[in-house]
Order: structure tokens, then sequence, then C-alpha cells
């Protein structure tokens, strides 16, 4: 028998996180460059995770992944942010240090760009990106894409005054012009029609009474369109963007590419990436 004193712990913590792939896509790289780690899912109530982050060192703990409802309460529970996380205001990724200090990290942006790149080889310089939604998912691809320099940068989100606190925040520290658009039809449809990427970044079209956010209309063969929910495989605003001609993606992409990055922080090695997409499309 091995010992188990020499495997370290890595997992994400959210409530509920039964759903969650991250284990699978984790498990599956862990295992194909045969590193003795394992990596769960835990469940954490929002009153013990101040608890919970403070034992990590004791548990064994290399680095955790983050998620809804953690990703902003967890800050006030670690002692230093990486740069791109304090501005986005959200944490994804803990690094737990060899001193038992914890990092905090954001790859959500990181994790849509190299998807987006990998599916379609497009760069976001020069291009207008419209976002829909300005919640947590739309800050960290946001502010990633913001240093790729586009355009513009359109957002149209249900409360307008989330979309305008989001503009004034990341206007601060770039040059790129931010607009924010209402989500009525009438003039967002005109938008959409302008703009190169379309991306959905709220949570329409998880369930299928969901409403439209866009009318089909409202999608060209010139627009690439992405939509970070990855179930449904093919929601509704894809299914509509795909039959006007657009090139489409849906969240898979981003999911795996934003764990490969939190891979790499704690282990210093590549994730294979193909052989992990290969396996979630076969079990999942
Ligand atoms: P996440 O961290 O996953 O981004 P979030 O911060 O709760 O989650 O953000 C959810 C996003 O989906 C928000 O932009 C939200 O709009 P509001 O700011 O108006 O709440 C958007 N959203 C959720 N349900 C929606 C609906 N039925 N119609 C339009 N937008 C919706």
């Amino acid at each position: 028998m091995k010992n188990l004193a020499h495997y370290k712990h890595l997992g994400v913590i959210g409530y509920p996180v039964s759903h969650s792939l991250s284990p699978l896509i984790h498990t599956t790289a862990l295992r194909r460059l045969e590193l003795p780690w394992f990596y769960s899912a835990l469940p954490v109530p929002p009153e013990r995770l101040k608890e919970f982050t403070r034992n990590l060192q004791l548990f064994n703990f290399s680095g955790i992944n983050v998620t809804i409802p953690h990703k902003v309460a967890i800050i006030d529970c670690l002692d230093e942010l990486d740069e791109n996380a304090r501005r986005i205001g959200a944490v994804n990724t803990v690094e737990v240090r060899s001193d038992g200090t914890l990092k905090g990290y954001n790859t959500d942006g990181d994790g849509f760009l190299d998807a987006l790149r990998r599916a379609f080889h497009e760069e976001a310089k020069d291009k207008k990106i419209l976002f829909l939604g300005a919640g947590g998912a739309v800050r960290g691809v946001c502010h990633r894409l913001l240093r790729e320099t586009p355009k513009e940068v359109i957002i149209a989100n249900r409360t307008a005054s989330k979309a305008e606190s989001l503009k004034e925040e990341f206007s601060a520290f770039c040059s790129v012009p931010i607009r924010c658009a209402s989500t009525h039809w009438d003039e967002l449809i005109d938008i959409a029609k302008e703009a190169d990427w379309i991306i959905n970044g709220t949570s329409v079209g998880m369930k299928p009474e969901d409403p439209q956010l866009l009318p089909a209309e409202a999608f060209l063969p010139k627009h690439i369109v992405v939509d970070m929910i990855y179930s449904p495989p093919e929601t509704k605003l894809l299914k509509d963007a795909g039959k006007q001609g657009a090139k489409t993606l849906n969240g898979l992409g981003m999911l795996i590419h934003q764990a490969a990055k939190s891979f790499e922080i704690w282990t210093g090695e590549k994730m294979p990436v193909q052989e992990v997409t290969d396996r979630l499309k076969k079990l999942w």
C-alpha cells in the first residue's frame, strides 16, 4: 500500500458543489501525469469558510478552486492577492504556499481567452466586444480582454447600475472605451450588429424556460458568439447565432482552460488539455 502521507490535496469549494466538473477535469490530468495528488469536491457552507480556509495547510492542501458563493467572500481569508484578482474583486484559485500563507488568483479570463484562441485563432485586439451581463464571470473575462486592447467594450446588463460600476472601475486603469447599453431589444439589436464578438456571461439559457436575451435577427455571419454556459451544450442563443452563420462556442472550453491555469499554479505542470477535453466529452 502506498504511503498516503506523500499525497497532496487539491479541491473545489462551493455550496452546493456536487455538480462541479472540476474533480473530473483535474483527476484526469493528475492521473495522466502520474502526480500523487487528490482532487475532491468540498461542500463548504458560508459560515464555515473562514475556519476551513485557516486549516488548509493542516490538511495537506496545496491549493483549492473556489466557486459560487465564495468567490468574493474568500478574499478576506487570504494573505495575498494577485494583481488581476484584486482588480476583478473575485478569486477562483487559491495557492497554499510552503510557509502556509494563501495567495488568491483569478484564472477565468485567461481560460476564456485560451479557449477562444484555440477554437477560432482570433485575437481581441481592435474588436468591438458586447458583453451580456455584468456579474462575476463577466468581470473576470472583461478585465482580461481589456488587456488585449479591443476597439470598444459594451456592457448590457439587466441591472444598469452594475454595468455602470464595472465601467467606472475598469475605465480607471485602461484607455479602451467602455460603454453601457440598454438590454431593450430596440437598442441592443443595433449594438449587436455593430459588434464583432458577443459574449453571454449571464445565467440566462441554462433553463428551457429562460427568456431570450437577443432575437435571432441580431446575429450575423461575421460574429463570434460565446456563451459561458456549458450545460446545456447549445443554448438557444448559440442555436440562433449558429443558424445565422455566426461562429459559436460554449463554456466548456473556458472551464477546461481556467482549470489548466489553476493546475499550473499548483503543480508547475501543463495540463494535457486535449486528453481532458476528450474524456469530458466522453463521460459527460
Ligand atoms: P456569476 O458570478 O456567475 O457571473 P452573478 O454575479 O450572480 O453570477 O451574475 C449573474 C449575471 O446574470 C448578472 O449579470 C445578472 O443580471 P443582474 O445584474 O441584473 O442580476 C444576469 N442575470 C441573471 N438572471 C437574469 C435574467 N433573468 N435576465 C437577465 N439577466 C440575468
